[in-house]
C-alpha cells in the first residue's frame, strides 16, 4: 500500500517565497537535518554540509548573496547547503574505520574502499591525472563498460549530484515537520564562499530559505511539463 503521507509531504511541497516570522524549533530542525543526512550519495561519500545561519551580520551578508531575494529576505532560517570535492579521502576512511569497528571487513568493502575508490578518485597534484585517467576510461569503455574515472570536474559534479538530493530530502523532511523551504540557486558563489570562509575544493550547492508558509508565501500555480515529456519507457 502507498504511504499516503509521505505523498501528502511531496505534493504540498512548494517553493515559498514569502514566510511568517515564526521561528523553526530546534528538534524540528535536527529530525530534518538527521534525515537529510539519511540521503543516498555517490559511494557513500557524503560530500554534503549543512550551514545553519545563525550569526545575525552573516545572515545580513548571506541575504546580499542571496540577491536580496524575497525567500532569503523573510524566512526565519537560512541554511546552506555546501559541497566538498576534497572530502572524499576523509571520509572513505572514516567509512572504513567504522566498518573495522563492527568486524573485520568484508573482502568486496576492502575491494570496494582501498582499491576502487582511490582508483576512481584519484586525481593526482593539481588534478593532472584527471584527463589521462577519463582518457584511458573513455578508451577502455570503446571495448567494454567501464567506470568514468574521475576528474576533479566530474568529482565536482558527482558532490553537487549527492549534495542536492540531501538537499531534496532535507525540503520534504520539513514539510513532514510542517515547514516550508525554497531552494536559491540565484546567489553570488564567489561572495557565498568568502562569507561561509569555505574551503578551495568547497562550493555552495544551494540555499535554503526555512521557515512557516504566509498566507501568499506561493506565489505561482503548480506548472508540469506533459508526462510524456518527463517519462519514457523503453
Ligand atoms: C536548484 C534550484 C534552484 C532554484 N533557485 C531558485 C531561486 O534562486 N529563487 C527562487 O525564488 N526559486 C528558486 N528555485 C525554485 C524553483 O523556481 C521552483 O522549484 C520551481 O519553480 C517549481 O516550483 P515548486 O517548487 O513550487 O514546485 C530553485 C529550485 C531549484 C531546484
Amino acid at each position: 500500500m502507498p504511504d499516503p503521507q509521505f505523498y501528502a509531504a511531496v505534493e504540498s511541497r512548494r517553493t515559498v517565497r514569502d514566510f511568517l516570522p515564526d521561528p523553526v524549533p530546534q528538534e524540528a530542525l535536527d529530525r530534518a537535518l538527521d534525515a537529510a543526512r539519511l540521503a543516498p550519495s555517490s559511494s557513500n561519500l557524503q560530500p554534503w554540509e549543512f550551514v545553519v545561519i545563525r550569526d545575525p551580520a552573516t545572515r545580513q551578508a548571506a541575504n546580499a548573496a542571496c540577491l536580496d531575494q524575497a525567500p532569503a529576505r523573510t524566512a526565519p532560517l537560512l541554511v546552506a547547503l555546501v559541497t566538498h570535492r576534497d572530502t572524499w579521502q576523509r571520509n572513505r576512511d572514516e567509512i572504513v574505520r567504522i566498518f573495522e569497528s563492527r568486524g573485520p571487513l568484508r573482502p568486496s568493502q576492502t575491494a570496494y574502499y582501498k582499491k576502487i575508490i582511490p582508483l576512481i578518485y584519484t586525481t593526482g597534484p593539481f588534478g593532472l591525472l584527471g584527463p589521462l585517467k577519463r582518457l584511458a576510461s573513455r578508451l577502455i569503455s570503446l571495448f567494454k563498460p567501464t567506470p568514468n574515472l574521475m576528474t576533479r570536474e566530474d568529482i565536482r559534479i558527482m558532490a553537487h549530484k549527492s549534495t542536492a538530493l540531501a538537499a531534496a530530502t532535507f525540503m520534504l523532511a520539513l514539510r513532514a515537520e510542517g515547514y516550508d523551504s525554497c531552494p536559491m540557486e540565484g546567489f553570488d558563489p564567489w561572495r557565498a564562499k568568502a562569507l561561509l570562509d569555505l574551503p578551495r575544493g568547497a562550493e555552495v550547492n544551494m540555499f535554503l530559505a526555512v521557515g512557516k508558509r504566509s498566507e501568499t508565501g506561493v506565489w505561482w500555480d503548480r506548472v508540469l511539463m506533459p508526462r510524456a515529456w518527463a517519462v519514457r519507457e523503453i
